[in-house]
């Protein structure tokens, strides 16, 4: 999308949570985010991040901007194929979890961006997008 964000971030490793946390700083800072959205949308990417790492075991983030007739944002795509989620409308409810975690990733991400969208297929994987639009003009 520009010169210091790729496209595209692999997840493999616990590390490259940290690179996406950069560079999603480094984009949602150059769109002329706010440091309290800018922390938002960090906060949203590395939960889901951190979820593709620890139920998918690896996956990938794509970054894009949005560039509507009267409003400029960011989009985020956190992708896998891992074992995917059975119950979406669960997986949503504040303090669940599967893996003794505390349930609180994918509601609070939800709450900290402006769209949430969970594409999810058993046994195939997980696709998530999320969207955050700049305030003002
Ligand atoms: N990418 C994914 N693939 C498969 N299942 C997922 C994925 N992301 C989330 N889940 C499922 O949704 C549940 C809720 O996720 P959420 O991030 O809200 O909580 P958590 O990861 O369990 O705890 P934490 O509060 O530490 O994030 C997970 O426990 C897991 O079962
Ligand atoms: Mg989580």
């Amino acid at each position: 999308m520009n010169d210091s964000l790729p496209e595209e971030i692999a997840l493999r490793t616990e590390t490259d949570i940290i690179v996406v946390r950069k560079s999603v700083r480094e984009a949602a800072t150059r769109l002329g985010f706010g440091i309290t959205d800018v922390t938002r949308i960090i906060t949203a990417a590395s939960e889901l991040a951190r979820n593709v790492f620890l139920y998918a075991g690896s996956g990938v983030v794509r970054c894009r901007v949005l560039n509507g007739s009267d409003r400029v944002g960011l989009e985020l795509i956190v992708e896998d194929h891992g074992p995917g989620i059975v119950d979406i409308d669960q997986a949503m409810q504040p303090g669940y979890t599967s893996g003794g975690g505390l349930g609180f990733g994918l509601p609070g991400a939800k709450r900290l961006m402006d769209e949430m969208e969970i594409e999810s297929v058993v046994g195939k994987g997980t696709k998530i997008t999320i969207k955050k639009w700049r305030k003002g003009t």
